[in-house]
């Protein structure tokens, strides 16, 4: 039994995905004695209603000079972030004479760069050294720290308060949730806006993608648990707007407390998630299952393929597929290297099951019977790319939100 983050009651994971080592800790043989690893184990809080992980790596651990996530990545992700700031835009700064906006853990500066652009006033917050000093480099005004009540007092006198603060992917990473909502608070303008975006717990439980499930992803937010969650630091939700991003996520807006009118859109989702039972703790009991059963069906295909004498290779060094490698016990004999075009991922192995990462030509060059796509999330932009392979006869596999081949 442990604390819930968010409110202090006692609250017990309903399940265990075993020991995992740190999503993005890919690594070199010489490394990997003393790789680090830890009980991966999801709780629901009955009286909060939030979802959370009960013991999370350091933070040092995770988030470091070596941080082997950069968003831009992706073509299709830096279209979703222009959308993003362009909304913010126009919903919120065009009538602002000095507008400032504030991006909490801003990576490389996908989006902020579209406010850099501009020449609006703009900070990034990014605690990852190498990450932040790429995101300089492309003229984004970015600091390196951990966001707080303490950064926050720090940046507000330095810059004075923000108009909006913005986080993609970042909230649900922070495990001090209060500390963050009262930095939020702090520099904040009364009149501001705070605005994040995060894998949402509707799909995750709807896609049995428990892959969303890992070290640096400590809570998976619903639009219940965010409106409590924030509302003890005087924020206030007031809309939401789902995200075909990350496999299935939801963009929260929060605001000072009665400073703006809440969209029915609030009240609509708080419906549509009870009635999904996201509030009611027998659900989970229903997800673990569903986990189970999806772990067993893709490791019958897997098993069958490597007896059968099948090349099978993945796709994506992605966090979530850490979660999925090592729950379900994914290992070299089956996929024989993933293809990832992150530099820095490349010529290393695997978190826990050491499975070598390669640059797509060696996808490419030799293709496999069966691609893995562990970057699930990604299919569309993936299968448009990939059409030789697939045109050629490739098959694919996927497992959310079931264990398939396809075409
Ligand atoms: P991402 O979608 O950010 O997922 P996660 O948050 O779980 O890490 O990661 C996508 C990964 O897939 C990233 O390492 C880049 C890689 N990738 C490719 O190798 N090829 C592609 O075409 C795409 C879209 C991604
Ligand atoms: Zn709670």
């Amino acid at each position: 039994m442990v604390a819930c983050r968010v409110c202090g009651e006692d609250i017990r994971p309903f399940m265990s995905f075993g020991q995992m080592p740190i999503a993005n800790g890919f690594l070199k043989p010489d490394e990997f004695e003393g790789e680090y690893f830890f009980e991966l184990a999801p709780a629901f809080c009955d009286s909060c209603k939030m979802f959370q992980i009960i013991e999370q790596p350091e933070a040092q651990a995770m988030f470091h000079e070596n941080y082997a996530f950069f968003s831009s990545t992706s073509k299709f992700m830096q279209a979703h972030f222009k959308e993003f700031a362009d909304q913010i835009t126009e919903a919120f700064l065009h009538d602002q004479a000095s507008p400032f906006v504030v991006e909490l853990g801003s990576n490389d500066g996908i989006m902020l760069r579209n406010f850099a652009a501009g020449g609006t006033h703009h900070l990034g917050v990014e605690p990852s050294a190498n990450v932040a000093e790429v995101a300089r480099q492309n003229g984004v005004d970015t600091i390196s720290t951990f966001f707080g009540e303490a950064a926050a007092k720090e940046i507000a006198d330095q810059h004075g308060k923000a108009s909006a603060i913005l986080a993609a992917n970042v909230m649900c990473h922070i495990p001090n949730i209060h500390d963050v909502a009262r930095g939020v608070r702090a520099l904040l303008a009364d009149n501001g806006v705070f605005v994040f975006e995060d894998p949402y717990l509707g799909d995750m439980i709807e896609k049995t993608s428990y892959d969303q499930i890992y070290d640096e992803h400590v809570f998976i937010f619903s639009a219940l648990s965010v409106s409590d969650a924030f509302a003890r630091q005087g924020l206030e939700l007031i809309d939401v707007q789902p995200q075909t991003t990350h496999g299935g996520s939801m963009r929260y807006t929060l605001a000072p407390r009665g400073s703006r009118t809440v969209s029915p859109a609030v009240t609509a989702l708080f419906e549509k998630e009870r009635s999904l039972g996201l509030h009611r703790p027998g659900t989970y009991d229903g997800f673990r299952e569903n986990c189970e059963a999806s772990r067993d069906q893709l490791m019958t295909l897997l098993n069958r393929l490597r007896d059968d004498g099948k090349r099978v290779v993945g796709y994506g060094a992605t966090s979530k597929s850490t979660t999925t490698i090592n729950y379900c016990g994914i290992s070299p004999d089956h996929v024989e290297f993933i293809s990832d075009t992150t530099p820095i991922k490349q010529g290393k192995s695997t978190p826990g099951a050491h499975i070598p990462v390669k640059p797509h030509d060696a996808f490419s060059q030799s293709p496999p019977d069966y691609a893995l796509l562990f970057a699930w999330n990604h299919q569309r932009e993936i299968m448009a790319n990939e059409l030789e392979y697939t045109d050629a006869g490739g098959k694919w596999i996927t497992y959310v939100p079931k264990v398939e081949i396809f075409p």
